[in-house]
């Protein structure tokens, strides 16, 4: 029998087999077709895109044919709040800060501090509020659009999303969220409301609108299971269903496992020190070889990387030369040290930047909160 998966709302591993993942989630891979037709929309491409992190979807057919035809569109992702954030947050909030400049679009990003508060056992309320805050100031960092990002905090914004979620609410059996997220009878029972109010924001932009609005979601695919059944609720509830962009998970800096704020030495967060930065990259584990010798007899294993993932997914935007270092590292004429030191110079330089940013954030974090800009919906 074949291993399962662990990769589902609360668990999430790296380097997993993309192609099966796909087959149990039953998203589609993204065409070469539809990878040029959100180029040509968006006027130029995205090393995400070209590279496949981005490499699965539901509807984004749908989603850019109706933004093509002047239909309504938004775009919703969103942060679960339970400590500080690294690089494997941002990396799919640098693609959607790229598709908002590019397709114009607004972008509601929902703050679940309730999803964290209640399934996180050593997680007060108070902390998890705290960091919905701290988080914004990153994806802040990031140049989000101030008039076009609106932040919804749940257990502060749940006005705009109760009035939605309880006509999601009623239409799901507990049997049916026992079985699309493996709650037991031991699940506390906010966990098993909890689903519904992710799904509320991908409704809300219709209500805020007052007409059809057509949503894209950039997201993990472990997220997935939220959008199942909110696709399969939407028309009943007048919505258009919405579509979902899928990116791959940056592996941590260990020998296995995403990066994950479990193994904080594996994490490069946007408030590391940047030298602490660029020495958690001189630690990692690569796909080396054991010595110097071996390397240059028999090259190292870019695919097996995480120096190079880091690379490969975010660090590196020139095709030639990301070519040019899988090869040389294949060929055993690139050493691991070498590839660390550069790589770790960039993140120092990131870090470096951001973190000012960051810091200036503090003054306008308010401008994007959603509640300052609209009006909670009307109860249908
Ligand atoms: N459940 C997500 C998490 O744990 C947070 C989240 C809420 C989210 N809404 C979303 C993620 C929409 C992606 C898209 O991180």
């Amino acid at each position: 029998m074949e291993e399962p998966v662990q990769v589902g709302p609360w668990a999430a591993e790296a380097f997993v087999d993309y192609e099966r993942l796909l087959k149990i989630f039953g998203a589609k891979p993204l065409t070469d077709a539809e990878v040029s037709h959100l180029e040509r929309l968006a006027g130029g491409s995205h090393l995400m895109l070209r590279r496949r992190v981005f490499y699965s979807h539901r509807d984004l057919d749908v989603f850019l044919s109706m933004y093509e035809a002047g239909y309504r569109c938004a775009l919703y992702t969103g942060r679960g709040p339970s400590g500080s954030t690294h690089l494997g947050h941002i990396l799919p909030w640098i693609f959607t800060r790229w598709l908002q400049e590019r397709l114009g679009l607004d972008l509601f990003f929902q703050m679940t501090d309730d999803e964290k508060f209640l399934h996180e056992e050593r997680l007060e309320l108070s902390e998890s509020n705290s960091y919905a805050y701290e988080n914004a100031l990153d994806l802040i960092a990031l140049g989000f659009n101030r008039e076009k990002t609106h932040i919804i905090i749940d257990t502060e914004d749940i006005g705009y999303l109760y009035s939605i979620a309880v006509r999601i609410a009623k239409k799901i059996t507990y049997s049916v969220q026992k079985a699309t997220f493996g709650f037991d009878d031991s699940t506390n029972v906010g966990l098993i409301f909890y689903p519904v109010l992710q799904m509320a924001v991908s409704f809300l932009p219709t209500e805020l609108y007052g007409e059809e609005t057509y949503v894209l979601i950039p997201a993990g695919i472990d997220q997935d299971p939220y959008w199942r059944i909110a696709r399969d609720l939407a028309r009943s509830l007048g919505y258009p269903k919405p579509s979902q962009i899928h990116n791959k998970l940056l592996p941590g800096l260990g020998p296995e496992g995403k990066m994950s704020s479990s193994k904080p030495e594996t994490a490069v967060y946007t408030t590391d020190p940047p030298e602490v930065g660029a020495r958690k990259i001189m630690r990692a584990f690569t796909g080396g070889q054991p010595t110097v010798e071996m390397q240059k007899r028999l090259g190292g294993n870019p695919d097996r990387c995480s120096v190079y993932k880091m690379y490969e997914m975010i660090f590196e935007d020139d095709d030639g030369r990301l070519r040019e270092r899988y090869l040389s590292c294949r060929s055993g004429a690139l050493l691991c040290g070498d590839c660390k030191a550069e790589l770790a110079s960039r993140v120092q330089r990131f870090l470096r930047e951001f973190q000012e940013k960051r810091e200036r954030a503090r003054d306008y974090v308010e401008m994007y909160l959603l509640r300052t800009k609209f009006e909670a919906p009307k109860r249908r």
